[in-house]
């Protein structure tokens, strides 16, 4: 790669979230602390291809989405470009082409922003590596979190490690409002592996956005509390992560998904985002546990999907359950296999 032109590329996965994000302040600042699994297989990879320039004025970019132009997502990226100028300022000296294709299907209600903002924010520290070759890798990463956070909150956890924290909380370590820490403490053998099936409900557009959903914590009669909740959530996650407790995990699992659609449920306006397929499922899950004693518990994101989470070793009674039981409510048959993951990767 010269300092005149060339081309890097990047795969940055989603990552769903246990104790959620949902409420921020100015600047991507989240209102409480989260912390999520990197997944492996649903992922963004983006070629992110560069050429100096003659006159540096406005930022120039040609945005392709599987090789195919795609002029709608380009507000979204002139805005990022605008937020992270001060952290990258040789952005106007180039012309990019930003190629980017995701690995799960297209609009099945899977938010391709967190892994799409992670993929760019990392092909753009490429470039600054290039021309600032004696950075750390700890800054690499942390600096690619931290533009990440400036294209979608929660991109900021796509970035490094299997476990992310983002947000600040007093008893973890290195944890910071800017950008995503690996979960920095030990971590209990039961969680290696985690399973995530991804039942596809509802594939259609999301009814609300995130930027509007955030808003709406605002003035919201529980926010407070909701986000001190947050904070005891993640305290017990920390103490869940060390010893394996299962039971645990679930119950601080679902009761934030619940928590995230009750936030949405009484905020004013008001939504609710699950399907009555999401119930069905919901229920299908609590009697089978209840019947078999197998872990397997649920999350949620903003949307009607619902998330199947189990240890690996339960990964064959679980699919054999989600086969006969579960298939049923997703929209077509169709759900996704993941798997907890470790971060983006350069190609
Ligand atoms: O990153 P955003 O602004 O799209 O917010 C995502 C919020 C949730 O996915 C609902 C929860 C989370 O922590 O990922």
């Amino acid at each position: 790669q010269t300092l005149e032109s060339g081309q890097f590329q990047w795969s940055a996965p989603s990552n769903i979230a246990l104790v959620k994000y949902w409420g921020k302040k100015a600047d991507q600042i989240p209102a409480n602390p989260s912390v999520s699994f990197t997944l492996n297989n649903c992922k963004t990879i983006t070629t992110l291809a560069f050429e100096k320039k003659i006159n540096p004025d406005n930022f120039s970019f040609d945005l392709l989405f599987e090789g195919k132009p795609k002029e709608d997502f380009k507000p979204k990226i002139q805005k990022f470009f605008e937020r992270i100028e001060i952290y990258l300022p040789f952005l106007k000296d180039y012309h990019f082409t930003i190629d980017t294709q995701n690995t799960f299907p297209h609009s099945s209600g899977i938010a391709s922003s967190a892994s799409g903002m992670a993929a760019l924010a990392m092909n753009l520290m490429s470039l600054e590596k290039v021309l600032n070759p004696e950075m750390s890798e700890d800054y690499f990463y942390q600096k690619a979190s931290l533009l990440a956070r400036l294209g979608s909150g929660s991109a900021c956890r796509s970035v490094k490690g299997e476990v992310v924290v983002w947000g600040n909380q007093a008893n973890i370590e290195g944890s910071s409002d800017f950008f995503g820490v690996e979960f920095p403490y030990t971590i209990h053998e039961n969680f290696k592996n985690y399973q995530d099936t991804i039942l596809l409900v509802d594939k259609g557009e999301k009814q609300v956005s995130s930027t509007v959903g955030h808003d709406l914590m605002h003035n919201h009669p529980f926010a407070e509390r909701r986000f001190e909740q947050a904070h005891e959530n993640l305290d017990k996650l920390i103490g869940v992560f060390e010893n394996g407790n299962l039971e645990e995990f679930i119950k601080i699992t679902e009761s934030e998904a619940l928590t995230l659609h009750a936030m949405m449920m009484t905020s004013m306006p008001y939504f609710i985002l699950m399907k009555p397929n999401t119930l069905e499922i919901i229920n299908k899950i609590w009697k089978f546990r209840a019947e078999t004693k197998n872990p397997v518990c649920f999350t949620l994101d903003a949307g009607a999907n619902v998330h199947v989470l189990y240890p690996k070793t339960h990964k064959e009674t679980v699919l054999q359950f989600i086969k006969d039981e579960l298939v049923g409510y997703c929209q077509n048959g169709q759900y996704l296999c993941d798997e907890i993951g470790n971060g983006a990767h350069q190609i």
